[in-house]
């Protein structure tokens, strides 16, 4: 059970850097306002970046980072992701299994798990996804869309295209997209999309959509330097992993049913301007085959279509993307 103070801080981070009134404060916690003026002058003390205003109540100016399950429910500005239930580990295996898990026994659509840390967190491929304690933000919610097996590829490209949205609408700048689903920050990494799905005979039964945030990662490994970022690595700020979650998940629920309705145009688009790939010689590795060719969009279904000299157009579903040097 949490405390009165931290209960106050974190409303107060919920309010991302504006004022709350004292009396929304003492409301909230179910206290009075001279008790709430108490806890933030012991909070200061503790060394809490806490300002007040007599006119306009508090304001926080780094808020602690946690996760929370309440302040992320009555943040979101959605109507199914994350307004079910919202399981938050400080230390789990991988969210994706845990989310796997609960799906296979019948957890509904808009379930969250999240976690400060990944002990075994996975990424695409078979590799492993870097998950230092609290620096990143590791979530999985699971989906269960009326889609046929062929149609799911289109999800996860809405889903990057959410993350790389809320990066930018948090201050970053020169992010791109690399297909499948990369979110890239001058060619380095900044965040990565791991999808699992469950069906039953060809119709989609669930969808976990994973995505690992470099958010505050100060440093990486050395054999990660090269290819990984973080947003603080990029921008020198801190921000808070329930702002970016909250703001990831909004954008993507908004993007699903915009799916749903059928009018992806605006939102292919953006995703492909930010690509960068379209019209462009790459090479492409899937199924342990290399081809490559000039990409000529993407289609309904997420794929990649791509003009192969040799084989013709070719409709890429999975595998690893780059650009083809020129010779
Ligand atoms: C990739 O780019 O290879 C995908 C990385 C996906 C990482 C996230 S972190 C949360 C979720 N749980 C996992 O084990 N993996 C995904």
């Amino acid at each position: 059970m949490m405390d009165t103070r931290e209960r106050l801080l974190e409303f107060l981070s919920a309010a991302e850097g504006t004022w709350v009134s004292g009396d929304d404060l003492a409301g909230r916690v179910a206290i009075t306002r001279s008790a709430v003026w108490k806890h933030v002058r012991r909070l200061r003390e503790e060394g809490c970046a806490i300002e007040s205003s007599p006119r306009k109540g508090y304001l926080l100016r780094e808020p602690p980072d946690r996760l929370n399950a309440e302040i992320i429910t009555s943040t979101l500005r959605t109507q199914v992701f994350g307004k079910r239930e919202v399981v938050v580990f400080s230390r789990i295996e991988s969210t994706n299994t845990s989310a796997k898990s609960m799906a296979l026994a019948g957890a509904p659509e808009g379930t969250l798990v999240i976690a400060d840390t990944q002990t075994s967190g996975r990424g695409r491929k078979g590799r492993t996804w870097y998950s230092p304690v609290r620096d990143g933000l590791y979530a999985s919610i699971i989906l269960r869309p009326d889609l046929l097996l062929s149609q799911a590829g289109r999800i996860p490209i809405f889903a990057s295209l959410a993350v790389a949205e809320s990066l930018v609408s948090l201050g970053l700048s020169g992010v791109s997209l690399k297909w499948p689903n990369d979110i890239l920050v001058r060619g380095k990494k900044i965040a990565g999309i791991l999808t699992e799905v469950g069906a039953e005979m060809d119709a989609v039964d669930y969808m976990i959509i994973g995505v690992g945030i470099n958010v505050n990662t100060p440093k990486f490994p050395e054999k990660l330097q090269r290819s990984a970022t973080s947003f603080f690595l990029e921008t020198g700020k801190r921000v808070f992993r329930n702002m970016v979650l909250t703001r990831y998940l909004t954008l993507f629920e908004k993007y699903c049913r915009v799916y749903k309705r059928g009018v992806t145009g605006r939102l292919l688009t953006r995703w492909k301007d930010l690509a960068g790939i379209m019209g462009r010689h790459v090479v492409v590795e899937s199924a342990g085959r290399t081809s490559g060719g000039l990409v000529q969009g993407l289609d309904e279904d997420g794929a990649l279509i791509v003009q192969d000299p040799r084989a013709g157009r070719i409709r890429v579903f999975s595998g690893d993307v780059r650009l083809q040097k020129p010779s």
